[in-house]
């Protein structure tokens, strides 16, 4: 477990966080008779438009749900390099990368997001053949239990079929049981882990897999 460093404290120059059983809601398995509830919502492909939108809920719902585990700066480093609106921009008119945002209310907001990205893969899975990678999942906290997430995932699933694709990955952090709950209701299994860098912070990441 990461101690919490005193004000001006030197970190090292890489360090490892091993997920422990103290987290916060936001990574913990809903009790089953806590039903959240049911709201609308309509999903579509995201256009260059909705990159502010898409970097605002991704650092919004990262910090919620991870920032407990690693210090500001390093927080900080990783929502530089993934969400900001030029990250972002970057994703949506890359070629090997696909995004679906999810939308609710009167105004249309975005309240979810699923990227797909071709041509990744980990040590673990390298003899899998036609894979693709789930990278992102992400539903602001409002909505979640809704159906979002999974219908994020069904829409990614039948884009990455149509392409060809028969195996989807993903990695997700140790620690994030929700998650991994979420994952295991929608078909994914663990096959191995892999370290994951958030600036200096190395984290343990599940991979897991799905037939398509
Ligand atoms: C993980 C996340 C995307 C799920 O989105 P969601 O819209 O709340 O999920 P859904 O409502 O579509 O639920 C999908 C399935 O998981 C189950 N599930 C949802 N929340 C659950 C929870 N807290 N505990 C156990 N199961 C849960 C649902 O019952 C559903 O299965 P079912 O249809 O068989 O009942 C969302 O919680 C999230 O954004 N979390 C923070 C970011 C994150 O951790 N992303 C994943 C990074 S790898």
């Amino acid at each position: 477990m990461l101690v919490a460093q005193p004000a001006g404290a030197v970190l090292p120059s890489e360090y490892s966080f091993n997920a422990h059983i103290s987290s916060p809601t936001a990574v913990q398995v809903r009790p089953r008779s806590d039903r959240p509830i049911k709201h609308t919502f309509t999903t579509r492909p995201a256009t260059i438009n909705d990159a502010p939108a898409i970097a605002s809920l991704g650092s919004r719902v990262f910090s919620t749900t991870f920032g407990f585990s690693i210090p500001p700066c390093d927080l900080k480093a990783y929502l530089d390099e993934a969400y900001s609106t030029d990250a972002v921009e970057n994703d949506v008119r890359s070629a090997s990368t696909q995004l679906i945002v999810a939308c609710a209310g009167p105004d249309d907001r975005v309240i979810g997001f699923a990227q797909l990205t071709e041509f990744t893969s980990e040590p673990c899975i390298e003899d899998l053949e036609c894979i693709i990678e789930l990278q992102r999942l992400y539903v602001d906290p409002d909505f979640h239990g809704s159906g979002i997430g999974k219908t994020l995932t069904k829409e990614v699933e039948a884009i990455a079929r149509g392409q060809g694709y028969r195996i989807m990955w993903l990695g997700v952090w140790e620690g994030n049981f929700k998650a991994q709950r979420v994952y295991e209701a929608m078909g994914f299994t663990r096959v191995g882990e892999h370290e994951f860098k958030m600036g200096r912070c190395i984290q343990t990441d599940w991979i897991m897999i799905k037939d398509l």
